[in-house]
């Protein structure tokens, strides 16, 4: 589902991309979120020699947004190069579910295609745990 934000948020998340540090997996992601100021927030992937302790673009953004006192996620963009969609990984799901309602947006894009296909959480997370479970 193209929005008006949609362009913005792509070309915010392609200059991350292009920032991210993925010297092990050779994988770049980028992403870029508006939260519910109008505020547009952005993220790479940051990896580690550590391999685990690496991060996921999303989740870059995701606390971006929230140190800029952000607390919902009203439209997300994921982008990368690849033949398949890059989805979030399933914690970067879950890190979405946090901030997100069932409105949000979640865009997948790719850098020499661009805009390809959009969800909502439900779909990429169903059942979810959430902040009301608790
Ligand atoms: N990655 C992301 O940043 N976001 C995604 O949605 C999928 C995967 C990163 C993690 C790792 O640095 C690299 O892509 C390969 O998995």
């Amino acid at each position: 589902m193209k929005t008006e934000n949609l362009e913005k948020l792509i070309s915010k998340a392609k200059e991350a991309y292009k920032k991210a540090y993925a010297p092990y997996s050779k994988f770049q992601v980028g992403s870029a979120l508006l939260d519910e100021n109008g505020k547009i927030h952005s993220g790479c992937n940051v990896e580690n020699a550590a391999y685990p302790s690496g991060s996921c673009a999303e989740e870059i953004a995701i606390g971006a947004m929230v140190a800029g006192g952000g607390r919902v996620i009203k439209e997300i963009v994921v982008i990368g190069l690849s033949s398949e969609l890059i989805t979030p990984c399933g914690a970067c799901r879950q890190r979405i579910r946090e901030f997100c309602n069932k409105e949000t947006i979640i865009h997948i894009c790719d850098i020499q295609k661009g805009y390809l296909k959009s969800f909502k959480i439900d779909e990429l997370l169903a059942y979810s745990f959430g902040p009301n479970n608790l």
